[in-house]
């Protein structure tokens, strides 16, 4: 059985790749992992290698591929499932992290934190200039009450802030343990301080937040997205916080990554960016690469499928 490791994975996680028997197990990269798809029985992935329908071609004993991390918009799941190629990521595994990122941007807006910090490195002492607000008080719309949307929750409560979340699939009961309010996309975007988004990219949320979405909103709403880029419409973005409508946006996920330069959303002063690194801490590296490489040994080894994103037909 050949395994093919595509992008970092957690050195537990490639340990016990290792420890099956007859496994002989390929760490490659990004750049290079191609010329090994030929005899390749798994393929593991984080995002950066996008597996489409000519890298599945090029795979035809691919059995299973192993995404370490929630979001599979990387890999073609039509063309994988056409292909009789398993799909499966580990949902929740990064969601602390994801969650963690989330208040961090929060805080740093709400407090001007790289802003400050940067201009107290060139020597200036800006007190008036650098003059916050607090989180307490404050209203936190989240969109999307999943794994990463809930334990946003939980931290957000610890700072007194009061909680309106927009999901139809959340079991009321979750929403109501958490202290969360649920609410119409509308009440969301009237009532809320700061809206984070933690939903995937479906037809209804693919630049969700666009013009129509912003008029809606408080004026001085601050945004955050460790979710996906395609999400908002980045020249409305642009214009809603020329305008002032927004007064700050904290990206850590772009349609095209990384953005290309002179990206006029990244040249905005009250705009915050970080590279995708919300579920890049060491603890939740571990605990992804070690959970997809369970689930595909026994996959591989049991035929147990845990947390697939497709179905295919046993037997290949
Ligand atoms: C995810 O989908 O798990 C996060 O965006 C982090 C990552 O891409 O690895």
């Amino acid at each position: 059985m050949k395994i093919l490791v595509a992008e970092p994975l957690a050195a537990a996680g490639v340990e016990l790749l290792k420890a099956q028997p007859g496994w002989d197990v390929v760490i490659s990269n990004p750049k290079e992992y191609a010329q090994h798809l030929g005899d390749a029985d798994a393929l593991f992935v984080r995002s950066a290698v996008k597996v489409n329908a000519d890298v599945l071609a090029k795979a035809p004993k691919l059995r299973v591929i192993g995404r370490a991390g929630v979001g599979v918009d990387n890999v073609d799941l039509p063309a994988a499932t056409a292909a009789n190629v398993l799909v499966m990521n580990t949902p929740g595994g990064n969601a602390v992290a994801v969650a963690e990122h989330t208040l961090g941007f929060m805080l740093c807006m709400a407090r001007s934190i790289p802003q400050a910090t940067e201009s107290t490195k060139s020597g200036k002492w800006e007190k008036k200039k650098f003059m916050g607000s607090e989180l307490r008080g404050k209203t936190l719309g989240i969109l999307g009450l999943g794994y990463i949307g809930q334990e946003v929750a939980k931290r957000a409560r610890g700072f007194e802030m009061k909680i309106v979340a927009r999901d139809p699939f959340v079991n009321p009961k979750i929403a109501a343990d958490l202290g969360v309010s649920l609410v119409t996309l509308d009440e969301l975007y009237a009532q809320s301080d700061y809206i984070t988004l933690h939903v995937g990219i479906t037809k209804e949320t693919n630049k969700m937040l666009n013009d129509a979405a912003f008029a809606k909103m408080k004026t001085g709403v601050r945004i955050v997205n460790c979710a996906r880029g395609e999400l908002i419409d980045d020249a409305a973005l642009v214009r809603a916080i020329q305008s002032g409508k927004v007064a700050g946006a904290s990206i850590d996920v772009f349609e095209t990554e990384p953005p290309p330069a002179g990206d006029p959303l990244l040249a905005q002063e009250t705009v915050l960016a970080t590279p995708h690194i919300g579920g890049s801490t060491g603890e939740a590296q571990e605990i992804v690469g070690v959970r997809i490489v369970e689930q595909v040994v026994e996959y591989l080894q049991r035929g147990v499928a845990v947390n697939a994103v497709n179905a295919v037909a046993a037997g290949k």
